[in-house]
């Protein structure tokens, strides 16, 4: 995406006037005007050029004020695909290594999440920008001490949650903050499969190395990887961080062997007494994934890319006519009070947040604001609290439903949200 179809894109929106997008989205600001100098660019390594990595190398090798240096990999395959995308770049074996190397601005983390800690710290201190997947870290205080060192150190630190940069997400949120449907109520959140989770494994590599998400040491299963991106859309909806949860997880369904649930159910309980839930079954897949935000008046559901009214405009007169002849003949059937309205029914259509389909679910953005904030020394404010408290939160839920108690989100852990101390040009 050029900087020409950004303004475009940020156009359809309609957010740009009058600084709505940015009260609510604030990390939009690495695309303010710039003062760097014409042809400078960004020199990215990346380490862990998998599956999600091969996905942000191939937005990243479009961009003009990207060059990707290096290439750190275990695996040759993810090594020979990466160079495929960055035929220029320098390959490595070990990420200490890539650190060393001098032209080396910026690191891309997409490794396994186990991997994360020790990849993102030595990267700060190697005086390195950072740009880690989600989640953040494996544990809580390893995800604090990662957020610290950040802090201490004069560089960037993005994540990937690329939500924040998707335009129905984003025109969701608005809404929300805007008021349009009340206060928010509730959020449920979901994210139903119905699959084993399991990639097929290459005469080459091991069950471990490929399927890492399955193992309890590599990986904490749906709350680190499912979860992690639907408590960030609560949380930002909220413009709060919840302080209390409790759950249970199980395997009900894949048996064979694996470390990690296949059912989770947890809910998150705000101050004010509102709760979120986060629900996943890998054996059902009808509902799909959603969050849905629910408002006094109104419903938010911004994957779907749409949001409905609780009050919906009368039925034409003739079809109420109708309802009420079928209602004397058949007057047993189970419609709520007096409406003519089945109460479980719902046949509110709603409306679509966005003109069209977006084009892009957010990566994209993401990666072009990594490379302007490398290229400007300045970080947007909010990106990195909005993915460390993602990361926490995935991590308390999967922790409380482990323990198989009702936790309370410790103050040791609490950054201050809106944390702006990166906001000047180093
Ligand atoms: N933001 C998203 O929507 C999203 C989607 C998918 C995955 N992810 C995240 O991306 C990360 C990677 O997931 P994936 O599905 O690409 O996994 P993957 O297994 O496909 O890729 C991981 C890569 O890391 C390499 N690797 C492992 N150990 C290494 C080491 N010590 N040094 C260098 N390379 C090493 C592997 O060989 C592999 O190429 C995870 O944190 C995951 O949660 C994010």
């Amino acid at each position: 995406m050029t900087n020409i179809d950004r303004r475009q894109f940020l156009k359809n929106m309609g957010l740009v006037s009058g600084g709505v997008l940015l009260a609510t989205s604030p990390w939009f600001s690495a695309f303010s005007e710039q003062k760097h100098s014409i042809g400078s660019k960004a020199r990215i390594g990346i380490i862990g050029p998998g599956s999600r990595g091969q996905f942000l190398l191939s937005f990243l090798v479009q961009n003009p004020k990207v060059e990707i240096v290096a290439i750190c990999d275990l695996y040759k395959p993810s090594i020979d695909a990466a160079l495929k995308m960055a035929p220029k770049a320098k390959t490595y074996t070990d990420y200490k290594k890539l650190l060393e190397d001098k032209n080396v601005d910026a690191v891309v983390i997409a490794t396994p999440l186990h991997l994360h800690y020790n990849m993102a710290m030595d990267t700060f201190d190697a005086g390195k920008h950072v740009f880690c997947e989600k989640s953040i870290a494996y544990s809580m205080d390893e995800t604090l001490d990662i957020y610290n060192k950040y802090l201490q150190s004069n560089k960037v630190f993005f994540v990937g949650q690329q939500r924040l940069f998707d335009p129905r997400y984003i025109h969701a949120v608005e809404m929300v903050h805007s008021k349009k449907f009340g206060e928010i109520e509730g959020i449920r959140a979901f994210w139903h499969r119905n699959n084993d989770w399991r990639r097929p494994i290459p005469i080459d590599a091991t069950d471990k190395q490929i399927n890492w998400r399955l193992y309890s040491d590599c990986s904490k299963g749906i709350m680190t990887e499912l979860a992690c991106h639907q408590l960030q859309i609560g949380t930002w909806a909220m413009r709060e961080i919840p302080n209390k949860v409790m759950g249970h997880g199980a395997i009900t369904y894949w048996k064979e062997k694996r470390e990690v649930w296949d059912n989770v159910s947890c809910i998150y309980v705000f101050d004010n007494g509102v709760k979120m839930n986060f629900d996943s079954v890998l054996s059902n897949k009808f509902y799909g994934l959603e969050e849905q935000i629910l408002c006094n008046k109104g419903t938010i559901e911004p994957e779907k890319s749409k949001y409905y009214f609780e009050e919906i405009p009368p039925a034409p007169a003739f079809l109420q006519m109708i309802n009420d002849v079928e209602n004397a003949v058949f007057g047993s059937l189970p419609f709520a009070g007096t409406s003519w309205v089945p109460e479980t029914a719902n046949s509110n259509d709603g409306h679509y947040l966005l003109d069209k389909k977006p084009e892009s679910d957010g990566t994209s953005l993401l990666l072009e604001a990594f490379a302007e904030a490398v290229i400007t020394g300045n970080q947007p404010p909010l990106i990195a609290e909005e993915g460390y408290y993602a990361t926490q939160l995935s991590l308390l839920g999967h922790q409380a439903m482990a323990e198989d108690r009702t936790l309370i989100y410790s103050d040791k852990y609490k950054i201050e949200y809106l944390n702006h101390k990166k906001q000047t040009v180093f």
